[in-house]
C-alpha cells in the first residue's frame, strides 16, 4: 500500500519535523571541517522547499558520522547547516540541544517559512537504542513527521522509526518517494531484458541481493573482487587477489541456481593484473582469455575487468531495458584501474534503458566518470539500497502510515 506524502498533509503554520540523511564525507581543512560532497544535502531540497513554500515551521533531524552516543565535536552538524542555507538561500537556524525546554522554546518561535537544523542525533545513546522517552522528547518539537532519509531507512533509531508512534500524522518525503519509486516500484516487474551489474570486494556482502533478483533478472554482470571467489569455486587460479577462501561453497550455490532459473551468470573473462596497488604501476597487464588451465599469475593481484570482458558486458548492456548497477567492477580510484568501471558507465549513459546507480561505490564512480546526469536514477542509500533490494523491509518506511485502500 503507498505511503502518505508529505504533499497529503496540511503544513501550513504546523511544526514538520523532518528526518533527512546529512550523512556526507567531509574533511578536515586547517581545523575546519569541509563538506567534499554534498549531495545528499541536494537531494533534499525539494521537501525542504515545498515545506517552506507551504508556511511550515520545518524542524530537522540528522545524524552524521558514529559518535557512539557522546558529543564528537568533529561530528557537529553545525557546518551542515551552513551549507544548506546556501543552498537554499535562506538563513537556516541551529540548535545544539535535540531535546528539553531550550529547543522546545526555539521551536516554539519559528514562524512559518522558518527551517532549523537540530544537533547530530546520535550525540544522543538513546537515538541507536530506538529509545522510547527520547523518541518522545523528539515528538514534542513537532504536530507531524516526514521521513526524507532513505539513506538511514534501514536503521531503527528513534528519529528514523520510532518518533513516527509518538505523532498522529506522518508521511515520506519526495526523495524518500523517489527512492521507493525506481528501487522498488520500477524493480518490481522491471522492463526486460533487466540486467544487473554486480561489483564490490566481497560476495558474502551481495548474497541477499543476488538470492532476490535471481528471480527477476535474466543477466548478472559480475566484477570486482567479488569474481575471484566465483573463479577460486571454479578451479581457476587468482593469484594474490582477493578471495573469500570460505565463500567457494556459496559461489558454487549461486552459479547452480543461475544455471537452474535459466539466468545469464558472467564472470570476466580477461582482467588486469599487477603486482603493485598504486598509479603508474608498470607492472599492470591484460592477463589474457581466463581458463582453470590459465588464471590470474603467482603474486599477481587482479585489480580491473579486462577488454575483452568490457566488449562482453558492453554488448549485454546494449541490448537490456533496464540496468540496475552495485558495485564497481575495479579499483576505480586508481586512475590506472578505472577503465572497466568507467566503460562500463559510459556504456550505461549511451544505453536507452531505464538505468538505476543503486548505492555506495558505484555512484561516487558513475559521478567521478562526469556521467551522473545520463542514469535515469542514482540512489543516495548504500546499506539502505542494498537491503531493499533484498527484499527487507526497511523500519524507516515501515513505520509511516500507509494511505487508506
Ligand atoms: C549511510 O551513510 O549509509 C547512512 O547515513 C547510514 O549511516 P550508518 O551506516 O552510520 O548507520
Amino acid at each position: 500500500m503507498p505511503k502518505i506524502s508529505v504533499c497529503d498533509l496540511n503544513v501550513n503554520n504546523r511544526r514538520v519535523l523532518v528526518r533527512v540523511d546529512f550523512n556526507v564525507p567531509t574533511e578536515e581543512k586547517d581545523g575546519r571541517v569541509r563538506i567534499t560532497d554534498d549531495t545528499r544535502i541536494r537531494e533534499t531540497l525539494p521537501t525542504i522547499q515545498y515545506l517552506v513554500g507551504k508556511g511550515a515551521k520545518v524542524v530537522l533531524m540528522a545524524h552524521f558520522g558514529r559518535p557512539k552516543g557522546q558529543p564528537v565535536p568533529k561530528y557537529s552538524l553545525e557546518p551542515v547547516a551552513e551549507r544548506l542555507a546556501e543552498l537554499l538561500e535562506i538563513p537556516v537556524q541551529f540548535s545544539p540541544e535535540c531535546i528539553g525546554a531550550s529547543v522546545e522554546h526555539r521551536v516554539d518561535a519559528l514562524k512559518p517559512g522558518d527551517v532549523l537544523l537540530l544537533e547530530n542525533m546520535r550525540f544522543h545513546a538513546e537515538e541507536e537504542k530506538n529509545d522510547a522517552a527520547f523518541s518522545q522528547a523528539l515528538a514534542r518539537l513537532g504536530d507531524v513527521y516526514v521521513n526524507d532519509a532513505f539513506g538511514a531507512a534501514h536503521r531503527a533509531h528513534a528519529s528514523t522509526a520510532g518518533v513516527a508512534a509518538h505523532l498522529s500524522e506522518t508521511a515520506t518525503g519526495l526523495l524518500m518517494e523517489k527512492e521507493l519509486k525506481y528501487l522498488h516500484g520500477e524493480l518490481a516487474d522491471p522492463a526486460k531484458p533487466f540486467l544487473v551489474i554486480l561489483g564490490g570486494s566481497k560476495v558474502s556482502d551481495k548474497i541477499g541481493v543476488i538470492k532476490a533478483l535471481m528471480e527477476k533478472a535474466n543477466t548478472f554482470l559480475i566484477g570486482g573482487a567479488m569474481a575471484y571467489t566465483f573463479y577460486r569455486a571454479q578451479g581457476i587460479a587468482t593469484g594474490n587477489s582477493r578471495v573469500e577462501a570460505d565463500k567457494t561453497d556459496l559461489a558454487v550455490e549461486l552459479l547452480e541456481l543461475a544455471k537452474k532459473k535459466g539466468v545469464k551468470f558472467l564472470l570476466p573473462v580477461d582482467n588486469i593484473e599487477t603486482l603493485e596497488i598504486k598509479a603508474g604501476t608498470t607492472t599492470a597487464r591484460n592477463t589474457g582469455r581466463l581458463s582453470p588451465g590459465h588464471g590470474i599469475t603467482d603474486g599477481y593481484e587482479a585489480v580491473d575487468i579486462g577488454k575483452e570482458t568490457i566488449e562482453l558486458y558492453k554488448k549485454e548492456i546494449a541490448t537490456a531495458k533496464t540496468v540496475l548497477w552495485n558495485g564497481p567492477v575495479g579499483i576505480f580510484e586508481i586512475p590506472d584501474f578505472a577503465n572497466g568501471t568507467f566503460s562500463l558507465a559510459r556504456a550505461l549513459a549511451e544505453s536507452d534503458a531505464t538505468t538505476i546507480i543503486g548505492g555506495g561505490d558505484s555512484v561516487t564512480a558513475v559521478k567521478q566518470a562526469g556521467l551522473g546526469d545520463a542514469m535515469t536514477f542514482i540512489s543516495t542509500g548504500g546499506g539502505a539500497s542494498l537491503e531493499l533490494l533484498e527484499g527487507k523491509v526497511l523500519p524507516g518506511v515501515a513505520a509511516l502510515a500507509e494511505q487508506d485502500a
